[in-house]
């Protein structure tokens, strides 16, 4: 990073209040614009993730070196029409970005560079699939092919539960083109974990494993959400496990996506299952962008400065920079949510209760949130806070944001979180 260069972060959730909170530690750094921000982040542009043009012409006039947090710009080819502008840009083109946003492109890769993932089969005629469905003893999981905001994944329990799902989407189309072909897979019973390394297109640097709680309701319970909560390190992945993910995942990932022609530079995420009874860990599916919320305790735990790794990623020399150092704290992040998200909810009301800015284990990540006129701080989406914590231990980690959970509110009683972030619900 030269000293005159500023940072502009895509997008508006609690990742990006996240990365862009940690990239500002970089005392080289000028300033850091969000397009579009939140509520509880500075200098935000009125420029959508979306808005490539201006988006460009932002970034020259302001010196900028840009990051993606979400996956909606990646799969429109932001990056593509950055590098074309010679604009410095840490994230994947549109086609390695297919990894995430085609279903069916990332299980047929994944068996094609014998990653491990559960097996499956691709629709797009609801009556074979459910053909297929009375055929098989084991019970599945039915995708979207396309991006569905994050609720295309449908976890089924019985036979009847995937037909009406096959239904949903093949039939009715819920999520339109998204849902035009899906994905049937076996499904695998474990511990979830999410493991995620910045990658320069040849070569990449794991970050410490994460756990995320996608379901709305304590013992995971409920419909799946963006995420409910998170927590790192991850104490039941060893040691033996995160070796077996980096030889029989990432390396096989980045030189798999290199020799399709799709070298990926990047946030590579992987959803990983770890089967209860082999311990062997499965790729539920490849996201490639950073994941929210397992950004905020990441960042929180990060030792080391953030930006030299995500410029090395875009120089493509990140063998030349030493390992990642991690804080040896444990840290917890609960989401702080409106009632009755992930369906119907009201937003507009005003937020009470956040305090302890200045404890230095303690940040609250915003989201759905936004400032008025006024300046008052205002719900504005689904997912509103993260409240991330550091302790020594797990559970006083968990403590710790819960005590600051339990003191923040909107509306009468408007908020809702989970309770159980950090427990082992499985
Ligand atoms: N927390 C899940 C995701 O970011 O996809």
């Amino acid at each position: 990073m030269h000293d005159n260069e500023n940072v502009l972060v895509i997008g508006s959730g609690g990742r990006e209040h996240a990365l862009g909170w940690k990239i500002s530690q970089n005392e080289h750094i000028q300033k850091i614009f969000y397009a579009n921000g939140n509520g509880g982040t500075n200098n935000n542009l009125p420029i959508l993730p979306t808005e490539f043009e201006k988006l460009i012409d932002f970034a020259k006039d302001n010196n900028c070196f840009t990051v993606v947090g979400p996956e909606l710009p990646l799969s429109l080819g932001i990056v593509d029409i950055f590098e074309s502008n010679s604009l410095k840009i840490f994230g994947p083109t549109k086609l390695a970005s297919e990894i995430e946003t085609s279903k069916e492109f990332s299980k047929n890769f994944m068996t094609k560079f014998a990653i491990p993932t559960s097996e499956y089969k691709v629709f797009t005629d609801a009556s074979k699939a459910e053909e297929f469905i009375e055929k098989i003893d084991f019970n599945v999981v039915v995708k979207a092919d396309g991006l569905a905001a994050g609720k295309g994944v449908f976890v089924t329990n019985s036979k009847s539960e995937a037909i009406n799902t096959i239904d949903l989407l093949l039939k009715k189309k819920i999520f339109g083109k998204a849902c035009e072909k899906i994905i049937v897979e076996k499904r695998i019973v474990g511990n979830e974990a999410s493991i995620i390394a910045i990658c320069d297109g040849n070569s990449f640097k794991l970050l410490d494993p994460c756990r995320d709680y996608k379901r709305a309701f304590d013992n995971d319970l409920g419909p799946n959400t963006g995420g409910m909560g998170s927590h790192s390190p991850v104490s039941d992945i060893t040691e033996n496990e995160i070796e077996f993910i980096v030889d029989k995942v990432f390396n096989p990932a980045i030189k798999g996506m290199n020799s399709e022609g799709r070298p990926f530079k990047g946030f590579l995420y992987a959803g990983l299952m770890i089967e209860k009874h082999t311990g062997k860990p499965y790729v539920l599916e490849f996201n490639a962008r950073m994941g929210d919320p397992e950004c905020q305790p990441l960042m929180m735990r990060m030792e080391s400065d953030l930006l030299q790794y995500l410029e090395a990623g875009v120089n493509q020399s990140l063998d030349d920079v030493k390992p990642i150092e991690w804080k040896k704290k444990f840290s917890t992040c609960v989401i702080m949510t409106s009632k009755g998200y992930p369906d119907k909810y009201e937003t507009g009301y005003a937020i009470k209760g956040i305090t302890n800015l200045f404890d230095p284990d303690l940040m609250i990540f915003h989201s759905g949130t936004k400032r008025t006129n006024d300046d008052e701080l205002v719900t504005s989406g689904g997912r509103v806070l993260g409240i991330t914590s550091l302790g020594e231990s797990l559970d006083d980690s968990i403590n710790k944001a819960y005590q600051t959970v339990n003191n923040i509110s909107w509306g009468d009683c408007q908020q809702q979180f989970r309770k159980d972030i950090g427990k082992n619900v499985t």
